[in-house]
């Protein structure tokens, strides 16, 4: 019998996320149904609102979850109803070109679920980034689940489920901080105070915060920032050439999404150093550079996407470090809220009063 439960769904560019009826079915071969427990606001989310990232309307909104198994369907070896589990939208294929040579955090065919939720209409709904977990019960791929320790709480669990892990990843996979270096985050929401707290596991000594909020510089401060700059008052790129002997970040983190983030970030770095792009861009957004000073200054200008992340080697490494504390996961929990107050959460996303509202269900 298919599930009906309450999510949380944006029909239109811009309108006001609702909470709607949502039909979930049984899972069928390779797939599992989860009871969220948790799922973060992410920017992400509100980007999907804003017509941002396609036009697949309507969008089932969520991707940032933790929650228990309920149910698999035929051939799902990798869990089983009970298992705790925080969802992942990188369920890797293993026979793309990148799986084969060894490198499945870059899969090019990751799965998803292959039925699809709808409206009680019948109206077929597009889950954020494969998942929609503003939702009671969802419907995913099995490999979308990933078993961590259930002695994490499912708030702070579900955090490393996109946001959390994209900015830690962004530091120690994609930029490859390690000790010693010298490091800058520009945008310090609930992704770039991650890159903060993982340049700081990694053994950064000095890591510039940037953010145009004195709110989210203080959170900076509690995950490792050694500095802070309000790029308001004070032009961060002379800022960070300052604080690391007048050269530059050896890897300079860009947290926003923005063409004019994005070149501070590309002159606030050492040469031979690397630019790390986690925050994601408009479609419209055009970048402009001398291509004399891409040359130049040589090194790498990467751009992150989850971290690069592999779910099944790092989720339940990091929830590790958290149960030992190592990793300050619960930082990132501004608030706990109920489903109807998404909207609400992207409201205050938006006047930067939260790191993460986390729903929990
Ligand atoms: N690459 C990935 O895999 C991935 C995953 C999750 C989120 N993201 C993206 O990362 C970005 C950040 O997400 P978030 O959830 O932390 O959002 P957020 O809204 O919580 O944080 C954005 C931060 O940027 C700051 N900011 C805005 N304009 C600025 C400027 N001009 N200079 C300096 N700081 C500025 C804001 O004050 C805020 O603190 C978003 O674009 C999101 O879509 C990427
Ligand atoms: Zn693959
Ligand atoms: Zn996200």
């Amino acid at each position: 019998m298919p599930y009906e439960v309450q999510g949380v769904v944006a029909r239109g560019k811009g309108e006001a996320v609702t909470l709607e009826t949502v039909v979930v079915p049984d899972p069928g071969p390779g797939e599992a149904v989860v009871n969220v427990q948790a799922c973060g606001v992410c920017h992400t989310d509100l980007h999907y609102r804003e017509g941002g990232i396609n036009d697949e309307f309507p969008f089932l909104l969520g991707h940032e979850a933790a929650g228990v198994v309920e149910a698999v369907g035929a051939g799902v070896t990798e869990v089983e109803p009970g298992d705790y589990v925080i969802l992942n939208w990188r369920a890797v294929c293993g026979q793309c070109r990148a799986c084969l040579r060894g490198r499945p955090w870059y899969c090019f065919n990751t799965h998803n679920a292959a039925q699809k939720m709808t409206l009680a209409d019948g109206t077929v709904l597009s889950p954020a980034l494969g998942i929609g977990a503003f939702l009671e019960k969802t419907l995913v791929a099995a490999g979308q689940c990933t078993k961590v320790n259930p002695a994490a709480k499912p708030a702070v669990a579900g955090l490393l489920g996109c946001g959390v892990m994209a900015g830690l990843g962004a530091a120690i996979n994609t930029g490859g901080v390690t000790r010693g270096d010298t490091v800058a985050v520009i945008g310090c929401g609930g992704v770039g105070n991650a890159a903060i707290a993982g340049a700081h596991l990694a053994g950064a000594r000095t890591i510039v915060a940037v953010d145009v909020d004195d709110r989210k510089l203080d959170w900076a401060r509690g995950f490792g920032a050694t500095h802070t700059v309000n790029s308001r008052e004070t032009d961060p790129v002379e800022a960070i050439r300052d604080l690391t002997g007048g050269f530059g970040a050896d890897v300079v983190i860009e947290a926003v999404g923005r063409p004019e983030t994005y070149k501070q970030a590309f002159y606030a770095r050492d040469l031979a150093g690397t630019v790390v792009l986690v925050g994601v861009p408009t479609p419209e957004m055009q970048l402009e550079l001398p291509l004399l000073d891409v040359f130049g200054r040589g090194g790498a200008l990467k751009s992150s996407w989850y971290g690069d992340c592999l779910p099944s080697r790092d989720f339940p490494m990091l929830i590790d470090l958290y149960l030992q504390g190592r990793l300050d996961l619960d930082g990132f929990v501004s608030e706990t809220i109920g489903l109807d107050q998404v909207e609400e959460a992207f409201g205050k996303m938006h006047r930067g009063e939260v790191l993460r509202s986390v729903v929990v269900l």
